[in-house]
């Protein structure tokens, strides 16, 4: 099989998710024998460490999060042979470039790849910097991790500086629920089995959850997500985008321009929330205190250090796409920390018989997707009883778990992204259009919160969220599927 060959520069390169996300998914394919020897990944921040010191860390943080990686593993010490470091402000351009240009390659054929994992507001100046040293060559791309800017104008202003330099085609803004095996799997699901695509719309379909919980709290992450909270942090980002592939019409083709125009139409055709619709279609919480499995932890204002804050780590919204397809059937969306359960699936209910003869109300239709942590798709039924007396209903399931069904690990998203990358494909990445659609939708909500037009509430860790999550359903006959 075919070897990559390449550069790949890390902005950012002693942060977190270089550390836990993408020394370990470059190693995993190393190990697969998709990445060539003479490749070269090269580290970049401003500590200054040596190279030895930064494989150190490089090692140490592979034993932590690598499953493949053992300490004796002759791989592991060859894979660290294509990491380098060069202490460096990227976003600096008149810092002393020259350590960084001497380790990339002449050959202008060659894969160059700049990966800026640091904080949104230096991407601009990154770009410049890149641009001054005349570092970007005809294959040279650009990473950009989320969040893309923290409002519109700002998320606008990064496209723009950045695509001074960068055409679109070379620009690649990641959203690792894109690299999700189970989230392109929506794709495989709706597009290659007619019998789900003919029911899929507002016919057939009552309503959608799109539901992404996780049990962990701010942790270290705190002066981050207090400036940006759960709507910029997830919605913005991974839940439009999870909303986008199971609301957008067919494409003609999998190509990225294909995909990402229907993407957007959705994005743009999502119905924009205003002063009543916040009040009454959007719930936002704080954790406090509580129980996770089975263990006390603070609240997020501990977590963070502060007696106050005004960012949600909890909301849910009611969201309406105004299409043919879908007009009527409201798009439910949820996300939270420290909350009872890590998961994340997008629920499908169906509407129910227009006339029942049972003696029992048959429960709805619902066709999950669960995207982590077991991931699988099920479909759930009405059958006969046959343990019960007379003719009842009893609820049974069509389930598929696909780690049974494939025997195989389930790849981390990072994987198929990074080398998605590599090889220049961007059907996976978010396109310029794309960011600015969904903030424009995101945006007069942050305003009305800011404003306080819908109150914060709280929930205590561990918990299913505030009451009024499930009450925005119920308003319109419906709950929330919990987790069995
Ligand atoms: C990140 C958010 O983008 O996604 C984190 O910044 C969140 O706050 C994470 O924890 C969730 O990703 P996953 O893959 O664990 O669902």
């Amino acid at each position: 099989s075919h070897q990559a060959s390449f550069d790949f520069v890390i902005v950012g390169a002693t942060g977190d998710l270089t550390m836990r996300k993408l020394l370990p998914a470059f190693f995993e394919r190393f190990r697969m024998g998709q990445i060539a020897d003479d490749t070269k990944i090269i580290g970049v921040a401003r500590s200054d460490l040596s190279v030895e010191v930064y494989r150190e860390r490089a090692r140490s943080a592979l034993s932590e999060f690598s499953a493949s990686f053992a300490s004796d593993n002759k791989d592991a010490e060859k894979f660290l042979e294509l990491v380098h470091y060069v202490s460096l402000d990227a976003s600096d351009t008149s810092a002393e470039w020259r350590p960084l240009e001497t380790l990339l390659s002449v050959n202008p054929q060659r894969v160059r790849v700049f990966y800026v994992a640091t904080a949104p507001k230096l991407y601009v100046a990154t770009a410049d910097a890149i641009a001054d040293h005349g570092l970007i060559t005809a294959t040279t791309r650009i990473v950009l991790e989320k969040p893309i800017g923290t409002d519109f104008v700002s998320a606008r202003a990064i496209n723009d500086g950045v695509g001074r330099h960068f055409a679109e085609e070379q620009i690649f803004r990641i959203d690792h629920y894109i690299g999700k095996q189970t989230v392109q799997n929506i794709l495989a699901l709706r597009f290659a089995n007619p019998i789900l695509e003919r029911v899929w719309n507002a016919d057939s379909i009552a309503h959608v959850q799109i539901t992404a919980t996780e049990t962990v709290g701010v942790g270290k992450r705190g002066p981050y997500y207090d400036t940006a909270g759960a709507l910029r942090d997830m919605v913005q980002n991974h839940l439009l985008q999870v909303l986008s592939l199971v609301a957008m019409e067919p494409p003609t083709a999998l190509s990225a321009m294909d995909l990402r125009d229907e993407k957007l139409k959705i994005l743009r055709a999502l119905k924009p929330m205003d002063k009543v619709s916040i009040a009454s279609d959007t719930v936002r919480a704080q954790y406090v205190a509580g129980m996770v499995d089975g263990k006390r932890v603070d609240g997020y204002l501990e977590d963070l250090g502060s007696d106050a804050s005004n960012t949600e780590t909890f909301l849910a919204i009611r969201a309406e796409i105004r299409t043919t397809r879908w007009a009527g059937v409201p798009f439910y969306l949820r996300t939270g920390k420290r909350m009872a359960h890590k998961e994340s699936e997008v629920v499908i209910e169906f509407r129910p018989q227009p006339w029942a003869i049972f003696k029992d109300t048959p429960e709805p239709n619902r066709l999950v997707l669960r995207i982590q942590p077991d991931e699988g798709v099920s479909l759930s039924l009405s059958s006969k009883d046959p343990l019960a007396e007379g003719f009842r209903l009893r609820d049974v399931n069509l389930d598929v778990s696909y780690i049974k069904t494939f025997g195989t690990r389930y790849p981390d998203s990072y994987e198929d992204l990074l080398m998605a990358v590599v090889r220049g494909d961007q059907v996976l990445f978010i396109r310029r259009d794309e960011v600015q659609a969904s903030w424009r939708w995101i945006e007069p909500v942050l305003d009305g919160w800011a404003e306080n037009v819908r109150p914060m509430e709280t929930y205590p860790a561990g918990s299913r969220g505030p009451a009024s999550a499930d009450e925005l359903l119920r308003d319109d006959g419906f709950v929330w599927k919990e987790k069995t």
